[in-house]
């Protein structure tokens, strides 16, 4: 395990854009990972596949990249299957390879980028299922003690896009492995919109297909056009609050949400013609505006700019405070827009 000095995160991060940390390490074993969590350093950061990220400014710490990859499969029950992963395994291959033996399940959760040990964080989502509807348990080194605890789902406090992990465990805990359990038989979810047309007898294969196919239309692969997927949560608000925007707006798409309702962020944004607005080299993605694209030559800075124009356009428009779903780390650690902007 080598300690670089000074290193560049732009090839770890989705974003792809130039941040510099004071100190690097890749693990790939559990001791060293151990190893690394001992390395005196003023403040630390996890990192996975980076594609939640974006680096404000450069870190002034150590930060430790998870590579650790492994699955084992466990089919005694006859009707469940149980795959314990590495928190280091890349999250799509991981789905296609669930498929591939016939595990079926995660497909509507194909194409996420990231990785396994990245998705309870933020209980990924999409087309109508999130991790927490798989989860199992999810295992965690403790950075203190150096000891693996077992979490419950339970445990996990799963929310939309929000888990224990980005709370109480922030800095002091680092997740290894998750656990899942994959039912058989299979039940298709097939209730949100671009998946209705497939018909009940679709098969998983089916739904990954489309699945795959509608998130290549709308969302830009980070590989060609840096982006690090959603930028901001979908606003959760109260039924009065509901009541005043659906009355200018009657189409306005929303979701139920317990007692509460969900807008679609993207179609906020939308609304107040933004797509394709740009701020340097950071733009608003043309096809899906609930995202931020580096076209190439952006910096922290540019996203960070447009990211408060949306903000402050969306709140005067709509009188909706829009969060961030993408995690902001400053040169200390973690940090967000609003404390960006002020400093
Ligand atoms: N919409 C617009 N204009 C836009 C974007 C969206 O009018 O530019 C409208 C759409 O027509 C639709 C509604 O807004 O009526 C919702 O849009 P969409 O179905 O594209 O989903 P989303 O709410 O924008 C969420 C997740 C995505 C996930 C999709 C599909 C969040 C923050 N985002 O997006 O997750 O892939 O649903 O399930 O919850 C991610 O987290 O990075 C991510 C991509």
């Amino acid at each position: 395990m080598q300690i670089l000095k000074n290193h560049n995160l732009k090839p770890y991060t989705s974003f792809g854009v130039d941040a510099y940390a004071a100190q690097f390490v890749i693990v790939t074993t559990l001791t060293e990972l151990k190893s690394a969590l001992k390395i005196p350093a003023p403040q630390r950061l996890i990192l996975g596949g980076g594609s939640n990220l974006l680096f404000c400014d450069d870190f002034a710490g150590l930060v430790i990249r998870i590579c650790l990859t492994g699955i084992t499969v466990n089919e005694s029950a006859d009707d469940v299957v149980s795959l314990h992963v590495a928190a280091g395994e890349n999250w799509h291959e991981f789905v296609q390879w669930t498929l591939a033996q016939g595990y079926d399940g995660l497909e509507n959760l194909a194409l996420i980028p990231g990785v396994v040990g990245a998705a309870p964080v933020q209980n990924i989502g999409a087309y109508g299922v999130e991790l927490k509807d798989f989860c199992d348990y999810v295992d965690v080194l403790d950075t203190e003690t150096l000891t693996i605890r077992r979490y419950t789902p339970a445990e996990c406090q799963f929310d939309y896009r929000d888990s224990i992990f980005k709370g109480e465990l922030k800095d002091i805990a680092v997740i290894t492995a998750v656990g899942f359990k994959l039912s058989k038989p299979w039940i298709a979810k097939i209730n949100y919109g671009p998946l209705a047309n497939l018909g009940n007898d679709a098969s998983a294969l089916t739904i990954f297909k489309q699945v795959c196919l509608t998130r290549q239309q709308k969302l830009p692969d980070p590989n060609k056009l840096g982006n690090a997927g959603s930028f901001f949560k979908n606003p959760i608000i109260n039924k009065a609050q509901f009541d005043v925007i659906a009355d200018k707006h009657p189409t306005m798409p929303h979701y139920p949400a317990g007692d509460k309702i969900k807008l679609a962020a993207g179609w906020l944004i939308d609304q107040c013609n933004l797509k394709g607005y740009q701020q340097g080299g950071a733009q608003v993605h043309t096809e899906q505006a609930l995202v931020i694209v580096n076209t190439g030559t952006a910096t922290a800075h540019d996203i960070i700019m447009l990211a408060q124009h949306i903000h402050t356009t969306v709140l005067t428009r709509f009188a909706v405070a829009l969060q961030h779903e993408v995690r902001f780390i400053g040169r200390d650690g973690e940090t967000d827009l609003a404390e960006v902007c002020r400093g």
